[in-house]
């Protein structure tokens, strides 16, 4: 993992407790017990409860002795008027513990509830770069697909219904205090979400590996999911062998960490404003995306190249264009086999606003870190090369 810009010398690397196993949702209850909770608040979707995990996780909570207030008022792309109201629900309960369980909708909205309740004010007020205050309370959280990352990171991201667009909270303090992994509950995940949630994290994956701010540590993270991803995608979404899941599920912690640590870059830069105009799949667009950032970004990363090729299972001799041409035909024929979307136009997006997502894209904080700072019209040609 030899590369001149990773380096030991100056790197913080932050990550939450983890527990990751088969069956261990079961240590549910006494995650939130021993972060000094008595009273949960615990947050998910209906598909979670008709999948039956809800009540799997709900007898492991009472279990060990706690009250649960259960709170589902969450959708895909979750929205400002979500969050606040769970942190209504939470003060009205007087529940002293949140936890997150489910896609990255409903542990996004657990960290929104969680910044609200300890410090007021609406979700806008948050949203940038270290803007909260005051500390969060105990926050555990489990991710059912194999492709957030919020169970590690310092982001949160949530939907402003207002002005149509997507807010991305950045903090050290949203990093919660457990990240609990049971790969079992993939199994209920649909073929599309295992697909989707998969390219979310082969993005974050990729983006912490080119990130400016990437270091030996998050470089690490990121080719480990680069190569589980590799191996697994496309025979998880045909067979769903749960040794194929649970490589998924790990992937998705270890891009997690990844880039937690190293931050993201244009395809994420691009998918916020995305997300938040069309209420779209966010693993969907970053599908799209992904290859004409890549195709974008491979010029000036020449000296990561070899660790790339060998991430995609790869062995390559030759010149930056030979291993370039062969990455990106990988990527390619795994997006295919996967059946993963790949154009914006059959995702919703309108060829017309273009150019208005580029132009909110600059502003989203994840551009900060890619590896080539685009402008306006450079946003533009991967937008038009994508639809
Ligand atoms: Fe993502």
């Amino acid at each position: 993992m030899g590369n001149s810009r990773s380096n030991l010398h100056h790197c913080k690397f932050e990550v939450p407790e983890i527990i990751f196993g088969r069956g261990l949702l079961s240590q549910i209850g006494s995650c939130a017990r021993r972060l000094g909770g008595h009273k949960v608040f615990l947050v998910s979707d209906q598909g979670l409860v008709n999948a039956g995990w809800v009540d799997k996780a709900l007898k492991h909570l009472i279990d060990a002795g706690l009250e649960v207030i259960f709170y589902n008022n969450i959708t895909s792309n979750p929205k400002d008027v979500e969050v606040e109201s769970g942190a209504i629900e939470y003060i009205r309960h007087g529940a002293d513990v949140i936890v997150g369980l489910g896609g990255g909708s409903s542990l996004d909205a657990a960290k929104g509830i969680a910044i609200l309740v300890s410090n007021g004010g609406r979700i806008r007020d948050f949203e940038g770069h270290d803007k909260i205050v005051r500390p969060l309370p105990p926050l555990v959280l489990c991710p059912t697909t194999c492709g957030t990352g919020s169970d590690v990171s310092q982001f949160a991201v949530i939907n402003d219904t207002e002005n149509k667009c997507k807010l991305t909270i950045m903090s050290r303090c949203v990093a919660p205090d457990i990240s609990l992994t049971d790969p079992d509950t993939l199994e209920t995940l649909p073929d599309e979400f295992v697909c989707t949630t998969s390219t979310d994290a082969l993005s974050h994956a990729l983006e912490a590996f080119f990130s400016v701010a990437s270091t030996s540590l998050t470089d690490v993270h990121a080719i480990k999911a680069l190569r589980l991803i590799s191996a697994s995608l496309v025979p998880a979404v045909k067979e769903r062998h749960p040794d194929d899941l649970e490589n998924l599920a790990r992937a998705s912690l270890h891009a997690g960490m990844a880039f937690s640590n190293s931050l993201l870059g244009i395809v994420h830069a691009l998918a916020h404003p995305i997300g938040g105009l069309y209420d779209a799949n966010h693993g969907g667009i970053n599908a799209v995306l992904l290859p004409e950032v890549l195709r974008y970004d491979l010029p000036v990363v020449a000296e990561k190249l070899p660790d790339l090729a060998w991430g995609f299972g790869h062995r390559v001799d030759g010149n930056s264009g030979a291993i370039s041409e062969v990455v990106q035909e990988t990527l390619d024929t795994m997006l295919d086999a996967a059946g993963a979307p790949r154009s914006l136009k059959s995702l919703g997006v309108r060829r017309e606003d273009l150019p208005e997502l580029a132009q909110r894209a600059l502003k989203d904080v994840c551009i900060l870190t890619s590896p080539r700072q685009a402008n306006a019209q450079e946003l533009l040609t991967i937008l038009e090369r994508a639809y």
